[in-house]
């Protein structure tokens, strides 16, 4: 193949774009120029193609094999790079020259067989090394150079042995170490030596080791923010020797047990969790699998804890425990089948309990301090509630009973709960006794859910709940009439929930004392109007949920009134009438796309519900053409009438004169001929007629029967039809008397033109003209057909001489009288 030097180039620089183009497909960008993930590509190789700016880069799931020095582009700015499971197995020792900026490296499940003994020391601003699974023995890793660092993740390696490399004593922001999973048996004191240099502020993950002893004293002066011992023993006796032996540390947090999806185990030590009585701890998170036939003091070693989180345990009752400093206790399924009666806990401000079986409350005293209660999802039934179940606990702020079974409430429940500010009931059945005073003094209350509770809305009120700023009531039947009495003290009320409450009009009442609310609920209720949401006090609402009603359209001028700061606005599942009529509001749905809720679901009313489509998609085009063509239709249709009006009022003769054509001879022949002939004339000419051709005709013999329209046209017939049945249809023929009148005279013209048209269909030239007068040839050629018909036909002539006179009566009749 030859090229020129022209065609070369171009050819070059297409396979260029074309490779380009390739790589750029390599990965995705998540942030331009900055971020990108090429995560499980089977790339064999960094791709050129990612810009020299990228900071992040996620290149897990490919494969490298071996990182050297010219694996990476030069990335100055990269600051985290993933290689996890990249099969990489040799990392020599160049290999991260070019990206030395890196503050977070992960190398996790990577087959490392070889790591260059000084390689990650060009990485002197790493801050954090995952070394997960890479088939790690040692923590003895050359990284002096890495002052930053921070977090050193090596779990799920074989590492035997703690023992830090001496130089990170002085790496100032040390904070973790995770050793989760490796094959550590034995701390010795010599182990923790530099740990107890750092000795500040770091959390210490031993997890799933299999430790057997500890030397006691190891951790002596040891100062951790958290130790993670979850399954760290290799058996019950080792657990406790080794809790034993940490004597003299002190921890923030300390987790200890196992882990959640453990296997239960039966334990014949019960005290196997005595030695924590030698660690000082704040915090403890405790998961047991353990259980054990005789009772085990779960709670000996934490009398002096702050919080007490125990997620999983088996217990069977809790003794009372002097607690003195405690201020958290969250119990989670512990076996325990009634909550326990917890008092004289002076410090204790929070309690949590969660049981997944149903147990029993018959509730906490003498706990000033107890500011939290979250009991909520115990299937709990109380015969009586709330008051009664607190005594001497005057703090509680926070209650929540939500998802329990059933609480009845006799009176005024909350008489000494006056600092309550939260209050959840929902998805409980309430069964209230009293309702008069139910949220008596419940001045601080801010939040009140009482959603789903079967509730009884017709005597409760809100009265004292001026400082209510949410209240949830969703789930709960009573018509929108009510609304306009129970809101009206809610004064500070800012957010309401009355989903699915069977709603099916909302009053302009309702709302008149709630003039700072802003998020309004009313989903699967059965509204169709929302003028409501013009009204004046509710100019601050800024969400309107009313997805699943009965919505199909919204007026201009409420659309136009809705409330200014509106920012989300569902009026999803509801079934939009998508016509012509509409395309103001359909307009207006287009126009607020950045405002509405689940646009996808603004569906259009069909009359088949596959075959509904988004609002969003109407052809509102198609409305504007269709209104158009009408328009213009319109306009035609009017200048169309009006022209035709026109035409009709200028030629009304022959309008009329083309009806009686047609109606005229619609049966013609069937009528008997009354009159000899039938005379049209010009009405100047009538004392000639009267005179002369009456006289001579009719006096005759025989006599000659004239059809004259002066005599003989019957009165209350209109002129047209008399011409027809009378004169024309009613006279076998038609003497035409032509005269410089007869010319002149429209309606003459007619008839005669009529009684043409007559013969014309009957082929018979029954037509007499008179001359009566000499009349320009030009002139007979203004009356249709005279000029013709003079030209083809023998016409009589008038004249005033008396002999030429006789032969024209003589002519005349025998032309009448002629069959
Ligand atoms: C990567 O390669 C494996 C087999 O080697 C294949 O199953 C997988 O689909 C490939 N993935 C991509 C994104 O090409
Ligand atoms: C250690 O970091 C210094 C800069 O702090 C650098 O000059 C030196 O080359 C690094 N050592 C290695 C082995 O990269
Ligand atoms: C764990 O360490 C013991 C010695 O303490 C050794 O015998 C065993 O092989 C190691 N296990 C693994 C999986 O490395
Ligand atoms: C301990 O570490 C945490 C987070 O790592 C930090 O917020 C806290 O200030 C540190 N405390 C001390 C005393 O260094
Ligand atoms: C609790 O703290 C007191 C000192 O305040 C100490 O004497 C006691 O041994 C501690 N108890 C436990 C179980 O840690
Ligand atoms: C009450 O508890 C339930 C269930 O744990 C939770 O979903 C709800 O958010 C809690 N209520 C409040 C007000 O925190
Ligand atoms: C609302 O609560 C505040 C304290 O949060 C309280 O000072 C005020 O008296 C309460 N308002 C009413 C009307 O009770
Ligand atoms: C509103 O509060 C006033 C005074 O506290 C009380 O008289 C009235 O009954 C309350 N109205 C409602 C509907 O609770
Ligand atoms: C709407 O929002 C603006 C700014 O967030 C605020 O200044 C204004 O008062 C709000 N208007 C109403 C009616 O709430």
């Amino acid at each position: 193949m030859i090229m020129s030097n022209g065609e070369r180039m171009i050819f070059l620089s297409s396979i260029f774009i074309l490779v380009n183009a390739g790589q750029g497909q390599e990965c995705t960008e998540l942030i331009k120029n900055k971020e990108y993930s090429c995560s499980g590509r089977n790339l064999t190789c960094i791709p050129g193609s990612l810009p020299f700016s990228v900071a992040s880069l996620d290149f897990s799931f490919n494969f490298l094999t071996s990182l050297h020095k010219r694996v990476f582009p030069v990335m100055l700015n990269l600051q985290l790079l993933d290689l996890t499971r990249c099969y990489i197995r040799q990392i020599e020792k160049d290999a991260f020259y070019n990206v030395k900026n890196l503050m977070t490296l992960i190398l996790t499940g990577n087959p490392i067989t070889y790591l260059a003994p000084e390689c990650l020391n060009s990485l002197y601003k790493l801050q954090r090394l995952v070394l997960v699974d890479v088939r790690l023995e040692s923590l003895q890793l050359q990284i002096n150079n890495l002052t930053k660092l921070q977090d050193l993740k090596v779990g799920t390696n074989c590492i035997q042995s703690m023992t830090l490399p001496s130089f990170m004593s002085t790496f100032k922001d040390f904070s973790l170490l995770d050793l989760h999973a490796n094959n550590i048996s034995i701390i010795r004191m010599d182990h923790t030596a530099v740990l107890r240099e750092i000795g500040r502020n770091m959390t210490l993950i031993l997890s799933r080791n299999p430790l057997i002893h500890i030397e006691p004293g190891a951790f002596k002066d040891v100062i951790l923010r958290e130790l993670h011992l979850l399954a760290a023993f290799i058996s019950f006796n080792a657990q406790k020797e080794c809790h034993k032996a940490l004597t003299g540390l002190t921890v923030d947090k300390l987790f200890v047990g196992r882990y959640r999806m453990d296997e239960k185990i039966k334990v014949s030590v019960p005290d196997y969790l005595e030695g924590l009585c030698s660690i000082n701890f704040n915090e403890i998170y405790l998961v047991q699998k353990e259980w054990s036939d005789s009772e085990m003091h779960l709670f000996r070693c934490m009398v002096n804890a702050t919080k007490i989180t125990i997620k999983k345990a088996y217990m069977n009752s809790m003794k009372h425990i002097p607690f003195h400093r405690l201020k958290e206790l969250y119990l989670s399924d512990t076996g325990l089948s009634v909550v326990p009666f917890i008092s004289h806990i002076p410090s204790l401000e929070k309690l949590v309990m969660k049981s997944p079986f149903p147990i029993t409350f018959t509730g906490v005293s003498d706990l000033p301090l107890l500011q939290y209660v979250d009991l909520s999802g115990n299937m709990l039934i109380l015969h009586e509630c709330c008051s009664i179940l607190f005594p001497r606990t005057p703090n509680i702020q926070y209650l929540n009973l939500s998802q329990n079974s059933e609480i009845t409430f006799v009176n005024e429940p909350f008489s000494a709960l006056d600092l309550l500010e939260v209050l959840d009931f929902h998805h409980t059945k309430l069964v209230i006794v009293f309702y008069f005073g139910f949220f008596k003094h419940l001045r601080n209350l801010k939040y009140l859910d009482i959603s789903y509770t079967r509730v009884h809305f017709n005597t409760l009120t809100f009265q004292d709940l001026h400082n209510l700023t949410v209240l949830k009531m969703a789930g709960n039947s009573f018509s929108g009439d009510k609304l306009s009495y129970f809101l009206q003290n809610l004064t500070s009320l800012e957010v309401l929930d009355i989903s699915q409450c069977g709603i099916e009009k909302v009053s302009m009442r309702s709302f008149t004392g709630t003039q700072k609310l802003r998020h309004l609920y009313l989903s699967r209720n059965k509204l169709m109007v929302l003028d409501f949401l013009t009204q004046p006090e509710l100019t601050h609402l800024t969400s309107v949920y009313i997805d699943k009603n009965s919505i199909t359209t919204i007026p201009l001028d409420v659309l136009q009134k809705l409330p200014m700061n509106l920012s989300e606005f569902d009026l999803s599942s509801n079934s939009i009438d998508c016509s012509c009529s509409q395309t103001d509001f359909i307009l207006w749905i287009i126009q607020k796309q950045n405002i509405l809720k689940q646009l996808e679901n603004i569906r259009c009313k069909t009359f088949s519900a596959n075959t509904d489509f988004k609002a969003i998609d109407f052809d509102i085009d198609y409305c504007v053409h269709k209104k158009r063509l009408t328009i213009v239709l319109s306009v035609i249709c009017v200048t169309f009438v009006v022209v035709l009006a026109i035409l009709l009022y200028k030629f009304w003769f022959y309008v009329q004169y083309c009806f009686i054509l047609f109606s005229g001879y619609r049966s013609p022949g069937q009528q008997e001929c009354s009159y000899d002939a039938f005379v049209i004339f010009s009405s100047y000419d009538e004392a000639w007629v009267m005179n002369e051709l009456m006289e001579n005709l009719e006096n005759g013999v025989p006599p000659i029967q004239l059809c004259l329209h002066m005599r003989d046209f019957q009165a209350g017939k209109s002129i047209a039809s008399n011409i027809i049945d009378e004169g024309i249809m009613g006279s076998r023929k038609i003497i035409v008397v032509v005269s410089q009148h007869f010319i002149d005279s429209s309606w003459c013209r007619f008839e005669f033109e009529l009684a043409q048209s007559r013969f014309l269909m009957e082929r018979n030239a029954n037509i007499i003209i008179i001359i009566l007068e000499d009349v320009a040839e030009r002139k007979t050629k203004k009356v249709f057909g005279l000029h013709k018909h003079l030209k083809k036909n023998t016409y009589l002539k008038w004249s005033r001489d008396p002999l030429s006179n006789m032969r024209f009566w003589i002519r005349l009749r025998k032309a009448i009288l002629q069959k």
